[in-house]
């Protein structure tokens, strides 16, 4: 089926004939072929009588040989399916692999989102990436991490054009107030002693679904940059861009990634929101400390939030 629609991917027409003789099947094995296709990937495919089968959109498939030949920093290991690029790492740190590796799908069945959500990955549109790695220099390794990502994913889409994205504390990527990228980091371990960080990223990048599938509004690198994106490029820049990040952060520390950061800040100076749970803070944006806490200005005075389970939203008024 994966030989069928790397076939198909370049979204022309192609006889049943020449598909057929292209597998080694016959017609109808191609028809049978086509049909698990639509079902299983979900993936819409044009018969005209006369000219044959396309897909409805061409795809860009990851490929493992294209980008080894990039020269990316670490192994990537590719996966038609997962439940979760996050999970498999999980699961590889937990049976002995050693990082850094990262791991991509095609499609994850049970992507996770920040604060339980979850995130919406259909086959071969976007960007499903996780990244496996080592902390062993205890608390101080992991300040500001999640934030020192986000420049990293923003280098790597301004890179390709993308002109206009920012950042949203802690870690969202956005286009004006739509979502393009979003982080998720799991520890496993001790955080004060050895332990494992898996970095999770998801991009939306030649996302074809109708907007309201998603419950937040949202954009793709697609829809801002008006053509689609070749995905092992991204891949390739992303690991470039990580790799150079994580490897500063790990010698210098947050601190001298601070304004870097507040400089691409969406909602530096916004009034917000802040959600902790039950209860919302209202103040205005400062910006952030050099631990990556984010600074409100509360009835006049500076206070500092950090923690996974805090989300921001602007004030009506802002
Ligand atoms: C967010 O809610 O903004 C974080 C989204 C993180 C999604 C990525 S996709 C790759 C990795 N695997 C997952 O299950 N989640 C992260």
């Amino acid at each position: 089926m994966l030989t069928l629609l790397k076939l198909l991917q370049d979204g022309r027409f192609h006889s049943g004939q020449a598909l057929g003789r292209a597998l080694g099947v016959s017609r109808s094995a191609v028809w049978k072929q086509l049909q698990q296709l639509e079902v299983e990937l979900g993936l819409s495919i044009y018969k005209v009588r006369g000219r044959g089968y396309r897909l409805q959109c061409p795809l860009s498939l990851l490929d493992q040989d294209v980008l080894n030949g990039t020269g990316v920093p670490w192994e990537h290991r590719i996966f038609d399916s997962l439940d979760s690029t996050n999970a498999e790492v999980m699961r590889r740190l937990s049976m002995g692999s050693a990082p850094p590796f990262a791991v991509i799908a095609e499609r994850q069945t049970e992507g996770r989102g920040r604060r339980g959500r979850r995130w919406v990955s259909p086959y071969a549109q976007n960007l499903y990436y996780s990244l496996a790695l080592r902390i062993d220099g205890g608390a101080r390794q992991l300040e500001g991490l999640s934030l020192v990502v986000g420049l990293a994913v923003l280098r790597a889409l301004r890179s390709l054009g993308l002109g206009s994205v920012g950042l949203k504390w802690p870690n969202d990527l956005l286009v004006g107030h739509r979502k393009i990228a979003g982080i998720l980091l799991e520890l496993l371990g001790d955080p004060a002693d050895i332990c494992h960080v898996v970095v999770g990223i998801g991009v939306n990048v030649n996302m074809q679904l109708p907007a309201e599938e998603i419950d937040q509004p949202w954009t793709s690198m697609q829809m801002e940059i008006g053509a689609p994106m070749d995905r092992n490029v991204l891949v390739a820049r992303l690991s470039e861009c990580l790799a150079e990040y994580l490897e500063r952060h790990k010698r210098e520390g947050f601190s001298v990634l601070r304004e870097e950061w507040e400089a691409s800040h969406l909602w530096q100076g916004k009034q917000v929101n802040l959600i902790a749970g039950v209860q919302t803070i209202q103040g205005r944006v400062l910006g952030i400390d050099v631990t990556g806490a984010l600074l409100l200005s509360v009835d006049g005075e500076e206070r500092a939030y950090s923690g996974g389970e805090l989300s921001l939203r602007l004030s009506d008024d802002s």
